[in-house]
C-alpha cells in the first residue's frame, strides 16, 4: 500500500470509530453553537465572561457563533459518596482552543477533567450528574460506549504513564493495536506522525525498539502524549502535564500544546499561573468545587470580575 491508501484506510477506521462512539452519523455539529448564535454579543470580551452569582453560571455566551463549542458541560456535578467533588459546572470548551483550569489544590480541577471523558466510570464511589456534551450529544447517554469516548477524548496524566514492559514503538501504537490495526506500514506511519506531533521523533527514531522506561521523564511525558495522539483524538485532556518536569522539558510541552491546538481541542489543568497565561485561550477558575468565573485568559488575568479570582491570581492564597 502506498501512503495515500494507508492514510485513507486509517481515516476510514477512525471515522467508523467516531460513528460507533455516537451511534449516529448525522449528529448536529453545531448543536451547542445554536445557543451561541442567539447571543448577539457573543464573541465580544464582555460576553466571554462567565461568573457565579445570580445563577449566571448557566449562560454560555463565551466565544463566537462561527466556532461552536466542541464540548460543553451543563450543570455538571460529581459526588464522592456524600462529599462534593465539583458542583453545578456549566462551561463551554472551545474547538481548537486551549482551556486552562486553575484553582487551589482540592478545588475540583481533576474531578472536573475526569468527568469530561467518563473516567469516573472507573471509580465506584463517584457519581456524575448533569451533562457533558460532545458536538451536542451527552456522553453519559446510555447509547454511548465509554471506551470509544475515551478515544475521541484522550487524557494525559500528571506523571508519565508509559507501559513499562513495552517498547517505545509499542507504547505509541498501543491504542491502534487495541482496535485491531495490525498492518505494519499503517502502524509505522501512525507512530511517526504521533511522535512528530509530540516533538519526540528526532530523539527516538533510531531506538523505537528500546524500552519506553529507558527514556527521561520529559521524554516519557511526550511519549504519553504521542500515545494519546496516535488514535487521533478530537479533544485532549491534560492534568498538570508538566508538574513533574524540569523547565526545559516544560518548555517543550508548552510549545507542543501551542502547535497541537491547530488540530486538537485542549483542556489543561495547571498549578502554574504563568503557564495558564502562556498556553491558554480561555481560563476557568475553580474554588471549593465551584466555578468562580471563566473568561478569555487575558481578560481573566488582567480584569478578573470576582474578588476571589483576583486574590488567587495575585498569589494571596492557594
Ligand atoms: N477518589 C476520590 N474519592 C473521594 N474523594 C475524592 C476523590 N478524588 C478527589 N476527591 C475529593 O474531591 C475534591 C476535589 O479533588 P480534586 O478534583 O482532586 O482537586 P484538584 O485536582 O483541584 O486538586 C477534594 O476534596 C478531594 O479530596
Ligand atoms: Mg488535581
Amino acid at each position: 500500500m502506498d501512503y495515500k491508501s494507508i492514510k485513507k484506510f486509517t481515516m476510514k477506521i477512525l471515522n467508523s470509530l467516531k460513528t460507533l462512539t455516537t451511534g449516529n452519523k448525522k449528529l448536529p455539529q453545531t448543536a451547542s453553537g445554536l445557543a451561541l448564535a442567539t447571543h448577539p454579543q457573543s464573541g465580544t470580551d464582555a460576553a466571554s465572561h462567565i461568573e457565579i452569582g445570580a445563577g449566571s453560571n448557566a449562560h454560555s455566551s463565551v466565544g463566537s457563533a462561527a466556532k461552536p463549542a466542541r464540548m460543553e458541560t451543563r450543570g455538571l456535578t460529581v459526588m464522592y459518596g456524600k462529599a462534593t467533588g465539583v458542583h453545578n459546572i456549566s462551561i463551554p470548551i472551545h474547538t481548537r482552543k486551549v482551556t486552562a483550569l486553575i484553582g487551589p489544590s482540592g478545588c475540583g480541577k481533576t474531578t472536573f477533567l475526569r468527568a469530561l471523558n467518563r473516567m469516573h466510570d472507573l471509580t465506584r464511589i463517584a457519581r456524575v450528574t448533569g451533562e457533558v456534551l460532545l458536538d451536542g450529544k451527552n456522553i453519559y447517554d446510555s447509547d454511548i460506549n465509554p471506551v470509544l469516548i475515551r478515544r475521541r477524548i484522550g487524557m494525559v496524566f500528571q506523571k508519565p504513564t508509559p507501559f513499562p514492559t513495552m517498547s517505545i514503538f509499542d507504547n505509541v501504537v498501543a491504542g491502534l493495536k487495541l482496535v485491531g490495526i495490525r498492518n505494519r506500514s499503517i502502524l509505522n506511519e501512525a507512530c511517526e506522525k504521533a511522535l512528530r506531533q509530540a516533538a519526540l521523533f528526532d530523539e527516538v527514531k533510531d531506538r523505537l525498539g528500546d524500552a519506553a522506561v529507558s527514556l527521561s521523564g520529559g521524554q516519557q511525558q511526550r511519549l504519553s502524549i504521542a500515545r494519546a495522539l496516535a488514535v487521533e483524538p478530537e479533544v485532549l485532556l491534560m492534568d498538570e502535564p508538566t508538574s513533574s518536569l524540569d523547565p526545559q522539558a516544560t518548555n517543550r510541552i508548552e510549545e507542543l500544546i501551542h502547535s497541537l491546538k491547530k488540530e486538537v481541542t485542549i483542556v489543561i489543568i495547571t498549578h502554574n499561573m504563568q503557564q495558564a497565561a502562556r498556553v491558554s485561550d480561555y481560563t476557568a477558575f475553580f474554588y471549593m468545587g465551584k466555578l468562580v468565573e471563566m473568561g478569555k485568559t487575558k481578560s481573566l488575568f488582567t480584569n478578573p470580575r470576582q474578588k476571589k479570582t483576583e486574590e488567587y491570581i495575585t498569589g494571596r492564597f492557594g
